[in-house]
This record gives structure tokens, sequence and C-alpha cells, in this order.
């Protein structure tokens, strides 16, 4: 997928240690569609080289106000006219600084201060020394550059190129560019908070074996990803899976369908969405011994008993919230065969508005899935992409049914 299609950055690096990152954040943009202009200041150039950029953006690098280049002379006319975007990354201290105060000295700071406001959307990726980012003075051009219409990207932790740990870090050029990509999403889901089930669940036998699922939980967890992108504020209830959080979702693991069931209750009081993705085991062993159950040696195999799971979609479908319209749920529906009847039924039986209905053999483990939504009026294809561009899609189509 190429989310950045069509979108031309100006990526400004300022000065920071942090530059090295900028080189491969320039390739990210561009692998995912972007044109990229780099644009540079003095002291960035200390840190890395503008044939560098250059090479990689495949664009001459500007850095100079006084560059003849252009016809008009005007490059921070021309540059910021032509930009979807202006990205700084690493924005050092300084200039954090000189933003804040409309300073307007060297190419870069004088481009951002004759953007197009309404138009050309600022974003920085301040990366700076732990103290220094903490700082009150930091702190607070922090706050007001938020206030201004800047998007101020946050910053990683961890050790630092000083050799102190703690916040500051410029984020890793993949987190930028997921940041990037979910800032040009529509917000539609802006204000709301979605509740998310993803993956299987894991049912102990003793404490060594357990049954569980084929699920991967790729789609519940592009489900939250693209809630998030929405503007939605996202609570993530995992069954073990080894997938990467989404940025800026709140993820809580869980085991058993018990577990899920009760994280699930307490964070539905907060949600205005829930969306069940899990592949929630159906049944749980009767008893689950403390200790492992050992072969004596006769032969004899041990008898399973089983109990039936809660269900935590019609739980919660049917709780007070659902009931009285402050919770929309939705279902999925992960079939073998006759997906319409199946689903269709199943809609009715777990009583929610929207139910989403899928092969699960074809589906477990892979990038991509077929969707089909069915509501009360009949049901609607979502014909086979990424489950990342399947989540955008239900996620728009679940905006507007809330909408009406
Ligand atoms: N679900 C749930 N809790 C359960 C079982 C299912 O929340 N104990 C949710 C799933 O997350 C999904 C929907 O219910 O959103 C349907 O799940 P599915 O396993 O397809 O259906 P079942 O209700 O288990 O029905 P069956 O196994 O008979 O098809």
């Amino acid at each position: 997928m190429n989310d950045l299609a069509g979108k031309h950055i100006v990526l400004g690096l300022t000065g920071g240690i942090a530059c090295y990152k900028a080189a491969e954040l320039c390739r990210a943009l561009i692998k995912e569609g972007a044109s990229v202009q780099v644009v540079m200041t003095e002291a960035a150039a200390q840190f890395i080289t503008p044939v560098t950029m250059q090479a990689l953006s495949n664009r001459p690098v500007y850095g100079s106000q006084w560059d003849a280049r252009e016809p008009n002379n005007m490059a921070h006319i021309n540059l910021s006219r032509e930009a979807d975007a202006i990205l700084i990354a690493p924005c050092s201290a300084d200039f954090m600084s000189k933003l804040l105060h409309g300073g307007a000295d060297d190419l870069l700071s004088l481009m951002c201060l004759a953007r197009p406001i309404d138009r050309v959307p600022l974003l920085i990726a301040p990366a700076m020394n732990r103290e220094m980012w903490d700082h009150p003075a930091t702190q607070r051009n922090r706050a007001q550059l938020q206030e201004d219409g800047c998007t101020v990207l946050g910053v990683g932790t961890g050790d630092q190129a000083c050799g102190e740990t703690g916040d500051g870090r410029m984020l890793e050029p993949q987190e930028l560019l997921q940041d990037v990509v979910a800032f040009f999403q529509p917000k539609v889901l802006a204000g709301h908070h979605m509740l998310v089930t993803a993956g299987p669940t894991y049912e102990a036998i003793d404490p060594v074996r357990g049954i569980t699922n084929l699920s991967s939980g790729k789609m519940g967890f592009a489900i939250a990803r693209a809630a998030q992108e929405a503007g939605a504020e996202v609570t993530l209830v995992a069954g073990p899976v080894a997938l990467p959080t989404p940025r800026g979702v709140h993820r809580l693991d869980v085991k058993s369908a018990s577990n899920m069931l009760t994280t699930c209750v307490e964070y539905a009081q907060a949600a205005s969405i829930f969306v069940a993705a899990a592949a929630v085991a159906d049944w749980r062993p009767a008893l689950s011994a403390d200790q492992k159950i050992k072969k004596d040696g006769s032969g004899q195999t041990p008898v399973l008993g089983f109990i039936e799971n809660p269900d935590i979609l019609a739980t919660l479908a049917n709780g007070p919230r659902a009931l009285s319209g402050g919770l929309f749920c939705v279902g999925f529906a992960a079939e073998s065969h006759d997906l319409l009847a199946h689903a269709t039924a199943k809609r009715i039986r777990k009583n929610v508005p929207l139910l989403v209905g899928n092969i699960g053999p074809d589906t477990f483990g892979q990038d991509d899935n077929a969707l089909l939504l069915v509501d009360a009026s009949g049901a609607t294809e979502i014909p086979r992409n990424s489950k990342l561009a399947l989540a955008r899609h239900l996620v728009a189509d679940i905006a507007r049914r809330i909408a009406k």
C-alpha cells in the first residue's frame, strides 16, 4: 500500500545527532509514495551531508535563503507552496524556540513562517538530551507550538547519544512514518473511544498446556490502528500474539476468555464503540490443573471436560450502555462455509447492529482478507485487500453509522 502516494513532503533537518535517522526516514517516506524535498539548516549539515540527502531524495537539497537556483530567488515561498506538509525531523530545542518566536534568519525557519498556515501543516519530531527536553522552557515551547497549530510528534525514551537515558530521543523512522501516514487520514472518529478485542484466547489445561486457535490478531490490530489514525482513543485487548502495538494505542494483554471479558467490561464503561475481532475460545477445560498432568505409564489418557466460555460480545451488546445507545457494537464471524447465512443469523443472535463476516481458514495469519458487512438491511462485500485497507474501510463505515 502506498499510503503517501501523491503527497509532497518538505523534510526539514536541524542540528542534532538524530540527523542520521533522517536519512532512513527520507527513504521510508519515498517508499510509501511521497515525494520529498529536503531543506537543511547549517547545523544539520554538521551531522549529515546534503549529498547523502540529495542522493536519497533524488532532488537537490536546499540550505540557504540566498540560493540562486530559484528563478525568483524566493526558495522559502516556492518550496512551502508546493508542500502538503512540512516535517522537521530532527527538530532541535533551538529550532523549536525559533519556530515559537517566528524567527526567520535561515531558509527553514523562514519557510515555516512563510507557509500558508491553513493549507500547509507543520509537524515536528523533537530530538534532544533528556534535560533539554524536560526543561520548562522546552515544555513551554512545545505547548505553545501546539497551541499555534503545530503537530508535535512526541519523543522516544531510552539511551541517548550523550550517554544519558530518558525522554528526548527522536522517534524511529518507522514510527515517524506511521505518524505521518496517520496525520493524513480523515479524523472521522475524533472524540470517540473504541474498544477492540484481537487475537485468540488461551485456555489452560495445566501450567504448561492449553487450548488456543490459529487467529493471528492481525485484523483486530489493523482495526485498532485504523481507529487511532481516524482520531479515536483506542483500547486494544489482545490475546496471546506477538504483534507490535500500533502507535498511540493503549494495549492490554490477556490470556483466557474470562480475562478478556473482565477487561472488556471494565473498559467498555468509557467506550463508545466496541469491535469484537478476537477469536474467543468457545470452551475452556472444566478443570485447570495446578501442576503439570503427568503420564502414569498405564496408557490411559486424561479425560477433559469443558465449560462454555462467557460470550464477551453478547455480554456487552446486551449490557446497559449498548442498550441505551451509548456503545455501538460490531461483531465478527469467522465461518468455514455459508458465510451470508451464518453471519446474518449470528448478527441477530448477538444483537449487534453490524456483523463482519469472513471465511476463517482463508484469513487466519494472512495479511489480506475479504469482508462481508451484514446489517439489518442486508449485506455488502468489501473485496479482498490488505487488512489495514479493510480496517480503514470498516472504520469509515462505522463512523458513518454512528453519525446518523
Ligand atoms: N465472541 C465473543 N465471546 C465468545 C465467542 C465469540 O465475544 N465467547 C465474539 C467474537 O469476537 C466475534 C463474534 O462473537 O465477534 C462471533 O464469534 P464466532 O466465534 O464466529 O461465533 P460464535 O459465537 O463462537 O459461534 P460459532 O462458534 O457457533 O460459530
